[in-house]
């Protein structure tokens, strides 16, 4: 090894992993270089005497965002891609002779085929784990003994609860900076048998954490795989400043997978780096030499979100396409490749006729004029003053292509109705929209495209005879205000946070940045037509220093989806009895409101049974054998 790497890890071990949401797509074949011009960032990184290159919630995208509809190919640089990228600036970090940490926060795997399209009897994420071992990070053990923090979290092994990892590490970076770093989990309560999460209070507390951050470091490296907002940061901030009140504390951090970046102090910083390899964090801190006594200013600090991909990567590390690419960088890309076609990710279901996306539009425009092509698939992006006149003119229809519609409205009503002798019966199907995780691009639509829209293995259940007009009832009472109003009374919101559901996190944060676009239209919206479609992100509202996006984007187009989808209703009559179909994950809920809905009879678990042996994270597939072929 000719240089020291440093990085602490929280792991994401086989056994605990919160399953938070996620997804994604590809096509069977690696697209090896990106298939269209991409822009290359607006200027070079901030380097400081010590710098971190971040990764987290990868949740298996190891081969990168492969599907040509923008603003997937932003996201098109693979695993092999990004180790080519960390050897290069390891080579830079040492011309400068500074120091440069690799740092992942956690959520390695539930997301991608590469990691849970493993064959029976295998582990989630065991397979595509191997291959962040390549790297120089220090976050698996056994493989990087001393240096996969777990500090509250523990496994009960021989009836003995032992943490998972090291509580701690103590180490010293490269130019000789003692670190003292732990590894967090938030408050997580879904996790195993035979795991215990200690809540992040309770550990600030303990006779061990106390000693270890007794001695004054150069600094504190905290990483952890919870948010650097609105979750228990402080704690563990608060914890140490109240011993150290100068000493420099970087805090990285992950789970709720959006791009944020907030200063508890003027010498402390907390970055989060996005989701789905969609993003690689970067930070610098100007911090003085080894051993010096820390003084009360602040500290320079940057940070910034890169669009992982190859032309990001060659203008970061000075490369040219011919002479970026490592001899371990291309075996990871073959390496991952390899693993796609074992666990035989291309297998294909169908091809999808357009992009099904979850919160963003997609028109299917039907245009009157016959030399224009019958049908046309097009982002709903906020049209210039005359192409929107031509595009009234030309527009005969429409169709809203969300991808809740296709699995409440297409891919529920065929896929559960496979070899169901309940098929003739009248039915209502209900699952909530937090089920599907990606969207989905039009193309061949895969096993890989499958594990990345919809990964739940939830199966659906039903009450057999509700009458019509109760059952019809309940999809709108799901959604209507006294439901929201209970939920929030009920603490659900907050139990299902525990439970590792992020996803509303998430999309807030995509809403607020298109809303704050559309209030700043004028001058601003004509500067930023040339602007590629991605994330904006306005960190800069906690005091974050500097620019944070790595390439200026315009913010993806945000839709809100309900928080409850179902097929469509039967034509009957309000007294027929029909099947109340619905997935597992909401059932204490839906009884709840059924019975808040009639007076006829009060349903319990009793009355529900399994409707069909198809499982929610089929239900696409069997869908596209059946329609998309
Ligand atoms: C990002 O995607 C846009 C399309 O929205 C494309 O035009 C642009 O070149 C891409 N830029 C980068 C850096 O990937
Ligand atoms: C974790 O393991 C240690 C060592 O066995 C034990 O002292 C501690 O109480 C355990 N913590 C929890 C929360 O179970
Ligand atoms: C130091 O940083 C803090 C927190 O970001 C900020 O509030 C303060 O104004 C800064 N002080 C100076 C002198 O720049
Ligand atoms: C980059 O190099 C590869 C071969 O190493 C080649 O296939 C590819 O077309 C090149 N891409 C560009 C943009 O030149
Ligand atoms: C339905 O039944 C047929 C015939 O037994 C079988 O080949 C097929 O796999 C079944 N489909 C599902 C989804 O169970
Ligand atoms: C957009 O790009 C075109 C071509 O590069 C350029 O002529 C035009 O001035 C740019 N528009 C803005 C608003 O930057
Ligand atoms: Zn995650
Ligand atoms: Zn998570």
């Amino acid at each position: 090894m000719w240089f020291f790497q440093a990085l602490p890890l929280v792991f994401t071990g086989v056994a605990i992993a919160c399953n938070d949401e996620h997804a994604h797509s590809h096509s069977h074949v690696k697209r090896e270089f990106p298939s269209v011009p991409l822009t290359p960032p607006s200027r070079p990184l901030q380097w400081g005497s010590l710098n971190i290159i971040h990764t987290t919630d990868s949740h298996g995208w190891l081969l990168g965002h492969q599907k040509a509809s923008f603003p997937e190919p932003n996201y098109s640089g693979d695993f092999g891609d990004f180790a080519s990228f960390v050897a290069h600036m390891k080579v830079l970090a040492l011309e400068k002779d500074v120091d440069l940490l690799l740092v992942d926060s956690g959520d390695l795997h539930d997301g991608t085929g590469l990691s849970d399209g493993f064959p029976p009897g295998g582990v989630d994420g065991h397979a595509s784990n191997q291959f962040f071992k390549e790297l120089p990070y220090e976050n698996f053990a056994p493989h990087f003994p001393g240096r996969y923090l777990s500090s509250n979290v523990n496994i009960t092994v021989g009836g003995v609860s032992v943490p998972v990892g090291n509580r701690f590490a103590k180490f010293k970076t490269r130019k000789g900076r003692s670190v003292t770093s732990v590894g967090v989990l938030y408050d997580f309560t879904d996790n195993d048998v035979g795991t215990t999460v200690q809540f992040v209070a309770d550990m600030v507390q303990e006779e061990w954490f106390s000693a270890a951050i007794e001695d004054e470091p150069d600094l504190f490296l905290l990483v952890g795989h919870m948010p650097v907002r609105f979750d228990n940061w402080p704690l563990v901030y608060n914890a140490i400043r109240a011993v150290h009140p100068l000493t420099p504390i970087l805090i990285l951090g992950g789970h709720s997978h959006v791009r944020d970046c907030l200063q508890f102090d003027g010498r402390s910083i907390a970055l989060e780096s996005g989701r789905y390899m969609e993003t690689v964090g970067w930070m610098s801190a100007d911090l003085p030499p080894p051993g010096t006594r820390p003084n009360s200013e602040n500290i320079t600090f940057s940070r910034r979100y890169l669009d992982p991909n190859r032309v990001t990567y060659e203008f970061h590390t000075g490369q040219r396409n011919f002479s970026f690419d490592t001899v371990s960088g291309r075996s990871i890309t073959k390496g991952l490749e390899q693993l796609a076609v074992s666990f035989d990710l291309a297998f294909e279901y169908g091809v999808a006729p357009n992009d099904f996306l979850l919160s963003r539009f997609v028109l299917r425009v039907i245009y009157f004029q016959a030399e224009l092509s019958d049908t046309t698939s097009a982002h709903l992006t906020p049209p210039t003053t005359q192409s929107y006149h031509s595009w009234l003119r030309h527009m005969l229809f429409f169709t809203i292509n969300f991808a809740s519609q296709l699995i409440s409205l297409q891919a529920m009503p065929v896929a559960l109705t496979i070899n169901n002798t309940r098929a003739g019966n009248p039915h209502v199907m209900i699952t909530n929209s937090g089920e599907m995780r990606f969207d989905i691009f039009a193309g061949t639509f895969t096993k890989n495209d499958q594990l990345t829209a919809s990964p739940f293995a939830d199966s659906f259940l039903f009450i057999p005879d509700v009458p019509f007009s109760a059952a019809s009832a309940v999809l709108p009472a799901l959604n209507g205000p006294s439901a929201k109003k209970r939920r929030r009374d009920q603490g659900v919101e907050a139990e299902l946070w525990a439970r590792g559901y992020v996803e509303a996190r998430y999309r807030e944060w995509l809403e607020e940045m298109y809303q704050r676009d559309l209030q700043h239209r004028g001058e601003e919206r004509r500067a930023a037509e040339n602007l590629t479609l991605g994330y904006v992100t306005t960190d800069v509202r906690s005091h974050a220093p500097g620019v944070g996006d790595d390439v200026p984007h315009t913010p993806l187009p945000f839709f809100s989806s309900p928080g409850f989808i179902a097929s469509a209703l039967p034509d009957v009559a309000d007294d027929t009895p029909i099947d109340l179909v619905f997935i597992d994950f909401i059932e204490s809920e839906l009884l709840e409101t059924l019975n808040s809905l009639q007076t006829d009879k009060v349903y319990t678990t009793a009355d529900v049974s399994l409707y069909s042996d198809v499982l929610l994270s089929q239900a696409l597939g069997l869908y596209a054998q059946q329609v998309w072929n």
